[in-house]
């Protein structure tokens, strides 16, 4: 069933309320910004709302401040962010709720922008706690969700707020179900997907769903040498989670059964220790010295994944293929990033780490999309309903 739109709201005169995602990226030591994409990408959005005649409160989380007040965490920078992208005045509140936010939110006038303080500094954010969504929701005439992002978080704000207001979906939202939605349903084929990260944990999920609709997946990172380990290859001091081989060889059964071939690295960047400055070689697939570690795909392996990438028509990309951010262990992440920038393929990214390798090599803009969603793009793709979709209002005949 498709979602309520923004677009479908008759917003003129309104306080709409809309959940975001200004999760961003804060530099440890100075507590500054330093990846807005997030705020950027809710623009859209933003700027639609107020084009409609409407007034607009936006809600966010921060961080994981676990229900208290951590002042590092706070929302002035990013309200200060915002103000400069959206080239007007966004007025930041100290609370979500209480009567000064209520009083705030009363002198609103048309186009005025007010930004809450981080939801989680509040414990009956993550409880869902009725009485915190209520009180959220009695500052909006309509809610709106463009938190992609958050989509996977049955919290107040994602979820509990549309129980009291009409609801819609936001333009970045929209187009996130709208692109992932088509990968999962009606990819143009080859359909290729490109696994990598630390965990085979992390990414059972969409495996499991992927093996019917993929063609192809090709996995490295260091989820890739449980999956080794399960064929018997040995590898040396390389992570493997143990109790995932018996998972990851039913994996690679399934596979063969719905004829998705599933590629493993075919060489390694190998080293005695995980870390900068150290000693590398590249290795065989069967030749990891017992006392070292695989941190990257070597050569081969790239050759060889370049190659299926070459005859794709749809590629989803999600986690490093090696141990990108120490140089020695980024090349294979860095070939094949080039490579999908290269590519005539729709290629669509999830992923912090993905993005972040993309990113150092300035290719973020050659790629078809690149999800704002982390854990939410990966829960999607496992064929997951998200709560804060869900509990949207769905379309009626005529909107
Ligand atoms: C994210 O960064 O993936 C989202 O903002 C959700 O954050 P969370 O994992 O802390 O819930």
């Amino acid at each position: 069933m498709r979602k309520l739109s923004v677009k479908d709201l008759d917003l003129k005169g309104k306080k709409v309320l809309m959940r975001v995602d200004f999760n961003v990226s804060l530099n440890k030591e100075t507590g500054e910004i330093t990846d807005d994409t997030r705020i950027k990408a809710a623009l859209p959005t933003i700027d639609y709302i107020l084009d409609q005649g409407a007034s607009l409160i936006l809600m966010s989380h921060l961080g994981r401040p676990k229900g208290k007040v951590v002042p590092q965490l706070r929302m002035d920078r990013v309200a200060r962010r915002l103000e400069e992208l959206l080239g007007k005045k966004v007025l930041k509140l100290d609370e979500c709720v209480g009567e000064k936010v209520s009083a705030a939110v009363k002198s609103m006038k048309v186009g005025d922008v007010i930004l809450l303080e981080n939801t989680r500094f509040y414990p009956e954010e993550r409880k869902n706690d009725p009485g915190f969504a209520r009180e959220l929701a009695s500052l909006g005439d309509v809610f709106v969700n463009d938190a992609f992002g958050t989509a996977h978080r049955s919290h107040a704000s994602t979820v509990g707020v549309a129980n009291y207001l009409p609801s819609a979906a936001g333009l970045l939202m929209s187009k996130e179900l709208e692109v992932l939605g088509g990968i999962l349903t009606h990819p143009r084929t080859p359909f290729v997907a490109i696994l990598g990260g630390a965990k085979v944990s992390d990414k059972i999920g969409v495996l499991e769903n992927l093996l019917s609709k993929c063609q192809n997946i090709l996995i490295g990172g260091g989820m890739a040498y449980t999956f080794l380990r399960a064929k018997g290859i040995p590898t040396g001091k390389s992570l493997v989670e143990e109790d995932k081989i018996e998972e990851a060889g039913q994996i690679m059964e399934k596979a063969d059964k719905k004829d998705c071939q599933i590629l493993l690295p075919l060489d390694h960047v190998v080293a005695p220790e995980a870390k900068s400055g150290v000693k590398t070689r590249v290795v065989g697939q069967r030749e990891i010295p017992s006392d070292w570690m695989a941190l990257d795909i070597g050569p081969e392996t790239v050759d060889s994944f370049s190659h299926i990438i070459d005859g794709a028509s749809t590629v989803f990309w999600n986690g490093p293929l090696g141990m990108f951010e120490v140089e020695e262990f980024s090349k294979g992440t860095q070939a094949i990033a080039k490579k999908l920038a290269e590519s005539k393929a729709d290629v669509v990214v999830g992923g912090g780490d993905s993005i972040a390798a993309l990113k150092k090599e300035n290719l973020l803009d050659k790629m078809s999309h690149v999800s704002t969603g982390g854990g939410a793009s990966l829960e999607f793709l496992e064929g997951k309903e998200l709560p804060g979709v869900s509990v949207l209002n769905d379309k009626k005949q005529g909107d």
